[in-house]
């Protein structure tokens, strides 16, 4: 296997027919419950724009949506896509564009997306245990003890969002719980009254089952996703807080015949996780046997994922459901190609574990050891760069920041091979923070967290031989959007290693207040300690 990383833009060799890497945003707009437009479900962290402060049609065709088109164009997969760059270079999970890349394209500058997906609230009945308050009042309520959401969609939007439903071609709904989004409701009324209907599919908790659920069943042909993380009530319920097996059960039957006889496709939706793998199997026989396709979610949440288990756990785990896949694989036609795949993503996390070098790194949550880490990784072994080198090497990291930054400014600090820091020209970074006491690299990012408020997660961080791209994201310890993002280009020179960075503040910002974490239980695990606050926007 190749593990050298899929590199960006300026580093690959140019491309014949300049096809993007990724259709996305030439296809698709998805609404958040902040009222954030993003061009992917992958890419939060950088949104096209937001309802409150933009017409749908100055999102659609504004600098954002064009720099991500241009970027992509150009295979360069800087701007948020770094979870479909990581996935890419490591084969780990599937990859957000590939379900865009299936919708067909009108062109470079396209009037209208094909794709809409709405989240546009985050009521929801459930806590589960793995969701965070941005996805469910109830987490937000009860277990993160904050405000309820505001609704971020007036009138305005649904006036703006009517040719955007008659031009779409697929919409999807998912939440907070789609059935219980006075939001979709609206917009499902808008699409039954259409002549020429988009395709409709929804995500849901299956714990509902209403006469308004039946009249959207009713009025629309729905392709349905039902997630479902456990197949005994033992595990479901402890899982998926509030929602009773029996019900979930009960409702899969309903929408397997529902979707038979409307000639759509029920799809099971599972969050593969450390409290449920071992009735992966159990669940891929069930949908098998009904013609379900059974898909499987990576949870990326350290205390929840299951690849992200100590190595002695996660071999467990790996050698026992490849025991099972003995038998297993015979049994399944539907959804071999499934389980096949998440086996043997275990295994390949396992083998890059006992691999040498250091490793690219996605979305990691926060960890004591990031600030050492990000700084042990600047100092490692690239190449000095000199004279025409060093040139083309600073204007191509500040080609890349400027696209990515939306024209904040570019600072730069600069450190000796043992890190101590010898320039230290970043006012926005520090935040206010006095740059004396900052003395190393570590420092200076430990200083982040205090300056900027949140935990620090790195974002990614790509080692592209000789530069180093880093993304480290300060927010709260649940992936919730909130926070801020700064991206920084190391370079190695004869001076040291020289740093230039920028910061993204697109997010909302990290709350100042820090509540008292409220531990989860989970099955046969220690208790959990799940998300803190976050402002409102
Ligand atoms: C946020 S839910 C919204 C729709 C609906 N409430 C449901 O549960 O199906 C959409 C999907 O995200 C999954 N999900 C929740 N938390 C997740 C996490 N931390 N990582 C990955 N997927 C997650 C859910 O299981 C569900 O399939
Ligand atoms: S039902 Fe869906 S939105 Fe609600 S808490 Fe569970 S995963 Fe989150």
């Amino acid at each position: 296997m190749d593990l050298r990383p899929i590199r960006t833009a300026h580093h690959r060799p140019p491309t014949v027919d300049r096809t993007p890497i990724c259709d996305a945003p030439f296809v698709a707009m998805e609404f958040d419950a902040f009222g954030d437009v993003q061009v992917c479900c992958a890419n939060a962290l950088y949104p096209i724009g937001n309802v409150g402060e933009q017409s749908l049609r100055e999102i659609w065709s504004g600098p954002r949506a064009a720099a991500m088109r241009a970027a992509l164009s150009e295979g360069d997969m800087s701007l948020g896509c770094s979870v479909c760059r990581y996935r890419l270079t490591y084969g780990h999970g599937d990859l957000a564009r590939d379900y865009y890349n299936n919708f067909p394209v009108s062109g470079g500058d396209p009037d209208w997306p094909f794709s809409l997906q709405f989240s546009l609230h985050n009521t929801c009945n459930l806590a589960c245990v793995m969701c965070g308050a941005d996805r469910s009042s109830r987490i937000r309520t009860q277990r993160s003890s904050l405000p309820p959401l505001p609704h971020a969609y007036g009138e305005t939007f649904f006036e703006q969002i009517q040719p955007f439903l008659e031009h779409a071609g697929a919409v999807d709904f998912s939440g907070g719980e789609p059935f219980l989004v006075r939001e979709h409701h609206r917009i499902w009324d808008l699409l039954i009254e259409l002549d020429d209907r988009p395709l409709c599919s929804l995500t849901t908790n299956g714990t509902i089952w209403n006469e308004r659920v039946e009249h959207v069943l009713d009025h629309l042909d729905n392709h349905i996703s039902v997630s479902i993380d456990g197949m005994t009530p033992e595990t479901l319920e402890s899982i998926r807080v509030g929602a009773s097996f029996d019900t979930v059960m009960r409702n899969i039957d309903r929408f397997l015949t529902y979707t038979r006889e409307r000639g759509t496709i029920l799809t099971m939706s599972w969050s593969l996780m450390a409290t449920n793998w071992w009735e992966l199997g159990m669940a891929a026989r069930f949908a098998e046997e009904r013609g379900i396709q059974l898909k499987v979610q990576t949870v990326i949440e350290p205390e929840f994922g299951v690849q992200r288990l100590p190595t002695a756990e996660l071999r467990v785990v790996v050698e026992t459901m490849e025991a099972e896949s003995t038998h297993l694989v015979d049994e399944l036609d539907l959804n071999r190609d499934m389980w096949v795949r998440e086996v043997g993503r275990l295994r390949q996390e396992l083998e890059l574990r006992s691999g040498s070098g250091p490793r690219a790194r996605c979305m990691e949550p926060p960890d004591p050891g990031h600030p050492q880490h990000l700084a042990d990784m600047m100092l490692t072994g690239r190449p000095v760069l000199r004279d025409a080198d060093l040139e083309a090497a600073f204007s191509e990291a500040r080609t890349d920041l400027e696209r990515w930054c939306d024209g904040s400014p570019i600072e730069r600090f600069v450190a000796d091979e043992r890190g101590r820091l010898v320039e230290l020209d970043a006012p926005l970074l520090l935040a206010g923070a006095a740059p004396d006491g900052v003395v190393d690299l570590p420092d200076l990012f430990r200083t982040l967290e205090t300056a900027h408020g949140g935990s620090l997660w790195i974002g990614e961080q790509f080692d592209e031989g000789d530069r180093l791209v880093q993304m480290i994201w300060m927010g709260r310890p649940m992936r919730d959007k909130v926070g801020l993002v700064i991206r920084m280009i190391s370079v190695t020179t004869e001076d040291g290693v020289v740093t230039l960075a920028a910061i993204n503040d697109r997010l909302a910002p990290p709350s100042d207040e820090v509540a008292a974490e409220v531990p989860v239980t989970l099955l046969d695990r220690p208790a959990a300690s799940v998300d803190q606050p976050r402002n409102a926007r």
